[in-house]
């Protein structure tokens, strides 16, 4: 026998004795030679079963931690949704009081926003119109229902998010009459300024993951800009760290649904 046809034995042996193995045999007596193989192959199995044991353990610890951790996270959740709810409450409190602009002379209710206070994603529209300063909640109205309809066709619910508003107090044209329907109108500059540290409390304390704004007003006091919303909507910036989409108010959609599309 050549060298070859020795060698292609082996290799044929040696397939052998793999499946052999394969078959859950240790030990495989044929000869000093196999021996030594096959109790190598028994050291291979003893070293597979000590790694099993091993990744066993380890995934063992990483469930044990994982709980730990869980059971760590439960109370701080309990706690910081005590915190941020009381936060809003104490909050809700100050706004009610406040008459640091014109606006809180004439309001009816201060709207100070509505909805969750873990909310992933928080709107910040414009200010209470007529309906809102009746009632004291954000958005309403007309184009209230049209906002929970985006919200809906969004996947959420209305409950989920947080609305808020630049300003907590009716802009009105005419402000000695709360009662006149038609009387809405845009904040001024000021206003917003005076009014935003409530609104950057609120912002704080809800911590959500993106802030949409809703029209101009909220959108320019917000990036500090005075650019148009259409070239300002469907670009993401920042507003305290917190990524910011700016888009079009219901209420313009409302008056121009061709708008609906990009919002
Ligand atoms: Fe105060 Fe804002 Fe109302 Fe002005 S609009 S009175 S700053 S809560
Ligand atoms: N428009 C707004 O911007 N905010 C409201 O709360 C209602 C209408």
């Amino acid at each position: 026998m050549n060298q070859s046809e020795y060698i292609k034995i082996l290799r044929l042996a040696r397939t052998a004795i793999e499946e052999y193995k394969n078959w859950g045999e240790d030990e495989l007596v044929l000869d000093k030679t196999m021996q030594v193989k096959v109790s190598v192959a028994k050291e291979e199995k003893k070293e597979i079963s000590k790694n099993i044991e091993q990744s066993e353990q380890k995934i063992k610890k990483q469930k044990k931690e994982q709980m730990k951790q869980q059971l760590k996270q439960e109370p701080v959740k309990a706690i910081q949704s005590k915190n941020a709810e009381q936060k809003l409450e104490d909050l809700k409190k100050i706004i009610v009081n406040c008459k640091k602009c014109e606006l809180g002379k004439y309001r009816l209710n201060a709207v100070c926003g509505s909805g969750d206070p873990y909310a992933n994603i928080m709107f910040v529209g414009e200010g209470p119109g007529f309906q809102e300063d009746h009632e004291g909640k954000p958005f309403i109205g007309r184009a209230g229902d049209l906002l929970t309809k985006i919200i809906e066709a969004m996947g959420y619910k209305r409950e989920t998010v947080y609305i808020a508003n630049i300003v907590k107090c009716h802009p009105m044209k005419n402000p000695e009459n709360p009662e006149l329907k038609g009387n809405d109108r845009p904040p001024t500059m000021e206003e917003m300024q005076i009014c935003q540290p409530y609104l950057d409390e609120q912002i704080k304390i809800i911590s959500p993951k993106v802030i949409i704004t809703l029209g101009a007003s909220s959108t320019r006091a917000l990036l500090k800009t005075d650019d148009v919303i259409s070239s300002l909507r469907g670009k993401f910036t920042e507003y305290m760290g917190i990524p910011l989409m700016p888009t079009y108010h219901p209420a313009a959609l409302l008056r121009n649904p061709k708008l609906k599309k990009d919002v």
